[in-house]
C-alpha cells in the first residue's frame, strides 16, 4: 500500500474542504501615504497602483476600502519641514494626526494604525536622535517616539506600531500611554525587523533614506534567526499586543519560529520590495498573477494571522468575487 495524497484534491470541492489555510480580508492592513498639501493624489514611481493622499484626497482610498471590505490601514506620513529631532511627527496639528482624524470622520469603523518611527521626519533621515557621532541614541530616542505615540493617541488612532527598533521602546510607549489615560490603546512592536534591501521602493515613497550610513545598528542583522526571539520576547515583556516580523518573504523561517514558540498575536509585513518584485515579475508575464496570493497564503501558512501588504486591496476584490 501507499499514500493517495490525491484522493483528497480530485475536484475543486474536496481541494476547498481541505485547505489549512485560508486568506480573509480581516487579516489584511493596507498601508497608505499621506503627505502635506493640498490637491495632491501622486502615483509613486517606485510603488505603482500606491499613492501619495494629501488630506482632502483621502477620501479616495477610504472609498476604495470600503468599496473592497478591507477594515484596516497603516498611515505614513510624508512632510516638507524635517529637522534634526523629527519634530512634525509629534505636532499634534502634523500630518498623520490630521489624517487619522480625516479618516475617522469619513468612516468611523476603519480601523487606524499609526506607524511611529522618525527616519520620515529626521533631515538626516535615521529612525531617532543622533549623537555627536551620528549614533542613533537610544534613550534619547525613546523620548520622542513617546512623545510621537502620545500625539496619535490625542488623534484618535486606534493603534500604535513602533518600528524604530530602539531597545525598551514597548515599555516607554506603554507607560506613557498608561499615564495619560490611553490603558486601552493597543501597541503593535515591529519586533523582528530587519535591515533589508527590500525595504528600497518605501524609502522613496516615504522620502525616508538615510542621508549618511545604514540602518544596521538598530535594525536587525539577516543573518540571525535565534536574536529574532530575543527581540520578539523582549517586546513581549515589555508589555506588546502584537509582534511583528518584517519582510516577511524571505522571513518566513522567523514567521514560523516565532508563531510556534510564542502564544501572541502575530503579524507578517509584506514589504514594498517584495510588492515591487511581484508586481513587476507579474507584468513582464513572468508569472501569473496568482503567485500573489500565493504570497500571502504562504506568510499566513507560517504562522502570520495578520498581514500588512500593498495588494490588500486587490486581494481583497478577488476574495469578494
Ligand atoms: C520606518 C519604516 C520602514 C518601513 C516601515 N516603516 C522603512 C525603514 O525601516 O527603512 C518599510 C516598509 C516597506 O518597505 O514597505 N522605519
Ligand atoms: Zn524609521
Amino acid at each position: 500500500m501507499f499514500y493517495r495524497g490525491r484522493r483528497l484534491r480530485k475536484n475543486p470541492t474536496i481541494r476547498s474542504m481541505m485547505q489549512e489555510t485560508k486568506l480573509h480580508k480581516s487579516n489584511l492592513i493596507l498601508p497608505i501615504f499621506v503627505c502635506e498639501g493640498e490637491n495632491i493624489y501622486q502615483e509613486i514611481d517606485s510603488l505603482k497602483g500606491h499613492y501619495h493622499y494629501s488630506i482632502d484626497n483621502l477620501y479616495r482610498i477610504v472609498d476604495r476600502m470600503n468599496e473592497s471590505d478591507i477594515r484596516s490601514c497603516i498611515l505614513f506620513g510624508i512632510v516638507n519641514h524635517k529637522d534634526a529631532c523629527g519634530s512634525e511627527a509629534f505636532n499634534d496639528n502634523g500630518i498623520v494626526q490630521q489624517a487619522i482624524k480625516k479618516i475617522k470622520e469619513l468612516n468611523k469603523d476603519i480601523y487606524v494604525i499609526a506607524d511611529v518611527c522618525m527616519c520620515e521626519y529626521t533631515d538626516h533621515g535615521h529612525c531617532g536622535i543622533l549623537d555627536n557621532d551620528g549614533y542613533v541614541n537610544n534613550d534619547e530616542t525613546l523620548k520622542y517616539l513617546s512623545k510621537i505615540a502620545l500625539s496619535y493617541a490625542k488623534a484618535g488612532v486606534d493603534m500604535v506600531a513602533p518600528s524604530d527598533m530602539m531597545d525598551g521602546h514597548i515599555l516607554a510607549l506603554r507607560n506613557i500611554l498608561d499615564e495619560n489615560g490611553y490603558t486601552d490603546l493597543p501597541i503593535m512592536g515591529y519586533s523582528a525587523k530587519f535591515a533589508s534591501a527590500y525595504y528600497g521602493p518605501f524609502r522613496e515613497a516615504a522620502h525616508s533614506t538615510p542621508s549618511f550610513g545604514d540602518r544596521k545598528s538598530y535594525q536587525m542583522d539577516y543573518h540571525n534567526g535565534q536574536e529574532a526571539l530575543r527581540e520578539v520576547e523582549a517586546d513581549i515583556n515589555e508589555g506588546a499586543d502584537i509582534i511583528m516580523v518584517k519582510p516577511a518573504m524571505a522571513y518566513l523561517d522567523v514567521i514560523k519560529e516565532v508563531s510556534t514558540n510564542y502564544n501572541m498575536p502575530l503579524c507578517a509585513y509584506q514589504v514594498s520590495g517584495e510588492y515591487a518584485m511581484l508586481v513587476s515579475a507579474v507584468e513582464q508575464g513572468l508569472m501569473n498573477e496568482s503567485v500573489i496570493e500565493e504570497s500571502l497564503i504562504a506568510i499566513k501558512r507560517a504562522g502570520a494571522q495578520l498581514i500588512i501588504t500593498y495588494f490588500a486591496l486587490d486581494i481583497a476584490n478577488k476574495l469578494n468575487n
